[in-house]
């Protein structure tokens, strides 16, 4: 897949990029879970390819769950609406638990997964996002711990990210040409 989807306008995260951002954040969270009983939570279906990456990045004992939730369909702004679609198998009361998310907008979804997790009593809960669309004036409702990179508020699309469930597979992640989606 070297060549640019003919749907992508721009790549802003490469594959050696990816690499890169993902061995910084494995590295932070090895260091930061010494002697802890962690569990990292995926949301499906985006975060999959992350956490795949992220899985392996840590260096220390590790749990992996996921857990799925509906808030975008196939609209490209978020309706601010979250519900659980599947839940955990695993119980996580007294366990440290990160959420490993794919992008954070308005942070909505996460927010509404912490306080729906924090009910079950772990012993601590944080979030890692891959990326983030923290521009000025647009304040997300949660603030991530780990935070992969920074990006436009665009539609972004690639390594996880779909739009109508398409592109996630692309390896780069890439702004989606307006014209996709109007
Ligand atoms: P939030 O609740 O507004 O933070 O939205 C978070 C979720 O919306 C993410 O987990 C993605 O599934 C989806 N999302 C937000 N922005 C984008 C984007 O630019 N491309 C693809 N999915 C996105
Ligand atoms: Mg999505």
């Amino acid at each position: 897949m070297n060549d640019l989807h003919p749907d992508v306008e721009k790549v802003l995260f490469s594959e050696d990029d990816i690499k890169d951002i993902v061995a910084r954040l494995g590295a932070e969270i090895t260091k930061d879970y010494e002697g802890k009983d962690l569990v990292l939570i995926a949301v499906l279906r985006g975060a999959v390819v992350f956490m795949g990456d992220l899985m392996r990045a840590i260096d220390r004992p590790l749990a992996i769950d996921f857990m799925a939730v509906s808030s975008y369909g196939a609209a490209a702004k978020s309706s601010g609406i979250v519900r659980i679609v599947k839940d955990l198998d695993m119980d996580i009361k007294g366990r440290d638990v990160l959420i490993v998310e794919d992008i954070l907008d308005s942070g909505l979804t996460l927010k509404y997964l912490i306080k729906n997790l924090s009910a079950r009593k772990p012993a601590s809960i944080e979030v890692a996002a891959f990326l983030w669309k923290d521009i000025a004036g647009k304040q997300a409702a949660i603030n991530p711990k780990y935070v992969g990179a920074h990006c436009p508020d665009e539609f972004i699309v690639g390594y996880g990210l779909d739009f109508a469930e398409r592109y996630r597979n692309l390896p780069y992640v890439g702004v989606l040409k307006p014209e996709v989606y109007a």
